[in-house]
C-alpha cells in the first residue's frame, strides 16, 4: 500500500462526520434536515468546498432541486459539505414507519443530533432512541427547537434532559426570550450575542453579532433584555456544566444549542459544533474482538439497512453499506464474508444531497448503496479479502406481535420461506413456537406488519393475514448448554425459534417474563441479538 494512498485515506477520514437525527415526531427533524442541507448547499455553491469530479457544485439550489424532481429531503442518506468537512446525515424514519431500521441506522453513525421541541421537552420516542445510542455510547449534540414559540424555561429543559435521559448538559448557546420575544442567542464559548431576524427561514441568515456581554451595543439593540441576559448567563454558568470534549465523546455530556429550525436560526451554531467536536469515523469491532480503524487501508464495511422499492419500476432493493476502513473504488472486488464470495461492484450508489448517483470512490464514514438481488443480508460484512465479520449490528426484541395465517393453507411452505427471508433481511422477525405450528410475526413498528403482508403477496405469491395474539414481549435466551436444555424442557410452552433458529422466550405478560427471569437465574434473557 503506497504511502500516498494511506495519507489520502487518513485525510478523507479526518474530513468526515457521519451522524443521524433522533427526535420525537413533530419536534422538527425534517425541517432541521432541510436547513442543514441549505447550509451545506450554500457553502458548496460559494465554492469554499470543491465538489467532486462529476461537478455537483454546479447543481442548482437544493430547494429548487427538490421541487423540480420531487425528491424528498428524507432520502435515506444525504452527503453534504460544511466548512472544510464532508458530512453524512443518515435519515431515521420518523413517524409511522418507525422500525428496526431506525435502531440499526444508529449503529452506523458516529454521533447523533437530538432535536427537542422546546415547548414539549423530552418525549417518548426520544427516550427510546437515546437508549439505543447508549449501546455504543454515541456522542450526542442537542438542539432545542421552536424558540420562535413560547418554550419552557430553558434551565428546566436542561434539568429534564439530565434527569430523564441521564446525560449531562453543557449549554453552548443560551436563548434570549422566546416566542414573540425571541431576540437571539448568546454563545457562551465565543462570548458573543447573535441576533435573530424573522423571515430568513429560506436563506442563510446574515448574522448580526455583538461581541462581549458588557458591550453597550447590547443595551442599544436589546433594551431591557440585555440586563436580563447578563443575569441569566451568570446564573447559567453557575448552574450548568461546562463543555468537556472527552465527556462528550464518551457519550456522557451533550452540548446544547437553542434555535428555530423553521426560522433557520441556530442551526449553523449546531453544525459548527458537529464538525468541530463530533468524532471522525470510528473503529468497529470484529467478531474476533479486534478493532478495525478507519485509516486501515484495506476496504471493509457492513450492511445496516436494506430498503425495498427505491425504484418501483425495478424490483430493486438497495443494501446500505457503511464503510469502516479503506477506500471504495468503482469496479473493485470485495468479499461478502458470510457467503465467502468475491463480487465485483461497479455500480454502488452515493447520496450527495439527496441525489442517487454512481460513485467513483468513497471513504470511511460514507454510505454506499449496493444493488441487492436477495443475496445481501443485514449485518453482512464486506472486506477486501479478509474473513472477519463486524459485530454490533443488532436485532431488537420486537414489541408488537401478531399471528400470521394463510388464506390458502396449501402455501405454508412458501409462507415460511418468505418469512424467514424477510427476517434475514431485517424487515420483520418471525417466531415458531416449539409446541405449535403457529407463525408469530414480531415487529418494532406497526407499519412493518403491512409491509410484510404486501411483500409476501408481491414477492412470494402468498396471501396472508394477521390475528391478534397474546404476546407482550420476546427475549433471546442463552446460557450453559445443560441449563438451556433443562430450561427448554421446563418452559417449552413459552419457547420458540426465530428466523435464524435462535431460541427465544415468548412472554404473554411482562410479569411472566420477570417471573421466568427470577426462576431461571442461570439463563440470560437478551433484549438484543447480534446478526
Ligand atoms: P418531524 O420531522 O420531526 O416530524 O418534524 P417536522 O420538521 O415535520 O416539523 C413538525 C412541525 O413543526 C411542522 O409544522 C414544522 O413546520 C414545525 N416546525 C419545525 N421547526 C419549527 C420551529 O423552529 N418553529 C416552529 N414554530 N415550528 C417548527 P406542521 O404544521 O406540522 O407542518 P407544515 O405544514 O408547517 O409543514
Amino acid at each position: 500500500m503506497s504511502e500516498a494512498r494511506s495519507k489520502k485515506i487518513a485525510d478523507e477520514v479526518a474530513k468526515r462526520r457521519t451522524f443521524a437525527i433522533i427526535s420525537h415526531p413533530d419536534a422538527g427533524k425534517t425541517t432541521i434536515t432541510e436547513k442543514v442541507l441549505l447550509h451545506g448547499q450554500q457553502i458548496q455553491k460559494a465554492g469554499t468546498v470543491k465538489g467532486k469530479k462529476s461537478g455537483q457544485h454546479a447543481k442548482s439550489d437544493w430547494m429548487e432541486m427538490e421541487q423540480e424532481r420531487g425528491i424528498s429531503v428524507t432520502t435515506s442518506v444525504m452527503q453534504f459539505p460544511y466548512r472544510d468537512r464532508l458530512v453524512n446525515l443518515l435519515d431515521t424514519p420518523g413517524h409511522e414507519d418507525f422500525s428496526e431500521d431506525t435502531y440499526r441506522t444508529l449503529t452506523a453513525v458516529d454521533s447523533c443530533l437530538m432535536v427537542i421541541d422546546g415547548a414539549k421537552g423530552v418525549e417518548d420516542r426520544t427516550i427510546k432512541l437515546m437508549e439505543v445510542t447508549r449501546l455504543r455510547d454515541t456522542p450526542i449534540i442537542t438542539f432545542m427547537n421552536k424558540l420562535d414559540r413560547d418554550i419552557r424555561d430553558p434551565l428546566e429543559l436542561l434539568d429534564e434532559v439530565e434527569d430523564v435521559l441521564k446525560i449531562m448538559c453543557a449549554p453552548i448557546t443560551w436563548p434570549i426570550g422566546s416566542g414573540k420575544n425571541f431576540k437571539g442567542v448568546y454563545h457562551l464559548l465565543n462570548d458573543e450575542t447573535v441576533l435573530y431576524k424573522t423571515g430568513q427561514g429560506h436563506r442563510i441568515q446574515e448574522v448580526d453579532v455583538i461581541k462581549g456581554l458588557d458591550n453597550p451595543e447590547l443595551d442599544e439593540r436589546l433594551g431591557v433584555w440585555a440586563e436580563e441576559l447578563r443575569e441569566q448567563i451568570e446564573l447559567v454558568k453557575g448552574a450548568s456544566n461546562e463543555f468537556d470534549k472527552e465527556l462528550f465523546l464518551a457519550g456522557e455530556l451533550t452540548p446544547v444549542y437553542f434555535g428555530t429550525a423553521l426560522g433557520n436560526f441556530g442551526v449553523d451554531h449546531m453544525l459548527d459544533g458537529l464538525v468541530d467536536w463530533a468524532p471522525q469515523p470510528q473503529p468497529r469491532e470484529t467478531n474476533e474482538g479486534e478493532l478495525v480503524s478507519a485509516d486501515n487501508s484495506d476496504f471493509s464495511g457492513f450492511i445496516f439497512k436494506i430498503q425495498a422499492n427505491m425504484d418501483p419500476r425495478h424490483r430493486d432493493r438497495v443494501a446500505f453499506l457503511r464503510i469502516v476502513s479503506g477506500k471504495y473504488e468503482k469496479g473493485m472486488k470485495m468479499r461478502q464474508v458470510r457467503t465467502g464470495k468475491d463480487v465485483r461492484i461497479s455500480d454502488a450508489l452515493t447520496f450527495l444531497a439527496g441525489d442517487r448517483e454512481h460513485v467513483e470512490e468513497a471513504y470511511p464514514g460514507d454510505i454506499i448503496g449496493l444493488h441487492n438481488h436477495g443475496t445481501i443480508q443485514i449485518g453482512d460484512t464486506f472486506t477486501a479479502n479478509a474473513d472477519f465479520k463486524f459485530s454490533g449490528i443488532p436485532n431488537f426484541a420486537p414489541e408488537l406481535f401478531r399471528r400470521i395465517r394463510l388464506k390458502d393453507p396449501l402455501k405454508q411452505k412458501q409462507l415460511l420461506k418468505g418469512l424467514v427471508q424477510l427476517s434475514e433481511e431485517g424487515a420483520v422477525q418471525v417466531f415458531r413456537p416449539l409446541i405449535s405450528n403457529d407463525l408469530i410475526v414480531g415487529a418494532v413498528g406497526v407499519l412493518q406488519f403491512d409491509v410484510v403482508v404486501h411483500r409476501l403477496r408481491t414477492e412470494y405469491k402468498v396471501d396472508a393475514m394477521y390475528e391478534n395474539i397474546n404476546v407482550a414481549t420476546a427475549r433471546w435466551v442463552t446460557g450453559d448448554e445443560r441449563k438451556v436444555d433443562e430450561f427448554r424442557r421446563k418452559a417449552e410452552a413459552n419457547l420458540a425459534l426465530d428466523g435464524g433458529d435462535n431460541l427465544s422466550y415468548i412472554a404473554p405478560t411482562m410479569v411472566n417474563l420477570s417471573l421466568a427471569q427470577e426462576r431461571y437465574p442461570d439463563i440470560t434473557f437478551s433484549h438484543t441479538r447480534e446478526h
